[in-house]
């Protein structure tokens, strides 16, 4: 994954673009043909934790064939280190009973996996007849905790990115790419390591 060009009409704080808008939805298409072909024809629930796993989940559920419902979680970590020591709260559960069901756990990005590990624990009490994770960004260097994936879309750098769901504070999730921003803003913003 290398940095390209910030497209013409980008934000001047975005310095370059990791992964663009095609290379973003062909991917997400073949996620799409694989996750249909592994449930061929069983209905899956998407579970995704908000808020930056929405992107994904949007365009990647209108390339599931399989029947697909949508269910949303929201959690609070206190920063990130409480997330071992029982520090996560659910701020926001599913309206969905689980049980029985095939749960597909939609992310946007993985990096310590304490968040998905937290997660597959609290789905897995629930009994789901199958649970699987499917993510699009994989940024390995930060692994903690081991978590399965089944889907992957992109295995990622240790960069600071935004876009496709990322965030700085709250703000470029909406950018269509994923996308690195100017040293000096993240400078500004307190971005740890620059
Ligand atoms: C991101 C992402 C995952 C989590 C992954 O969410 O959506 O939920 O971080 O990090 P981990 O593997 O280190 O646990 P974030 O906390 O930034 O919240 P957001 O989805 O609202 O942006």
């Amino acid at each position: 994954m290398k940095i390209g060009p910030a497209p013409q009409d980008a934000p001047p704080e975005v310095r370059g673009v990791l992964l663009g808008v095609t290379q973003i939805a062909e991917r997400v298409a073949a996620l799409g043909k694989e996750i249909s072909a592994d449930y061929a024809g069983r209905e899956v629930v998407l579970v995704t934790v908000l808020r930056g796993g929405l992107y994904f989940l949007s365009d990647l559920c209108r390339r599931v064939d399989d029947p697909v419902r949508l269910d949303f979680m929201a959690i609070s970590s206190y920063g990130r280190a409480p997330h071992v020591g029982g520090g996560v709260r659910i701020t926001k559960d599913l309206d969905e009973d689980l049980e029985g069901k095939d749960v597909l756990v939609v992310e946007d990005i993985i990096d310590t996996g304490l968040t998905l590990n937290y997660l597959l624990g609290v789905l897995k009490a629930r009994r789901p007849a199958s649970l699987a994770v499917a993510v699009l960004l994989d940024r390995g260097q930060r692994r903690i905790a081991d978590v399965p994936i089944a889907y992957r879309g992109f295995e990622m750098p240790d960069i600071f990115a935004v876009g496709y769901g990322l965030d700085l504070h709250g703000r470029y999730r909406n950018l269509p790419y994923l996308g690195v921003l100017q040293d000096d803003v993240l400078k500004r913003e307190g971005v740890p390591g620059v």
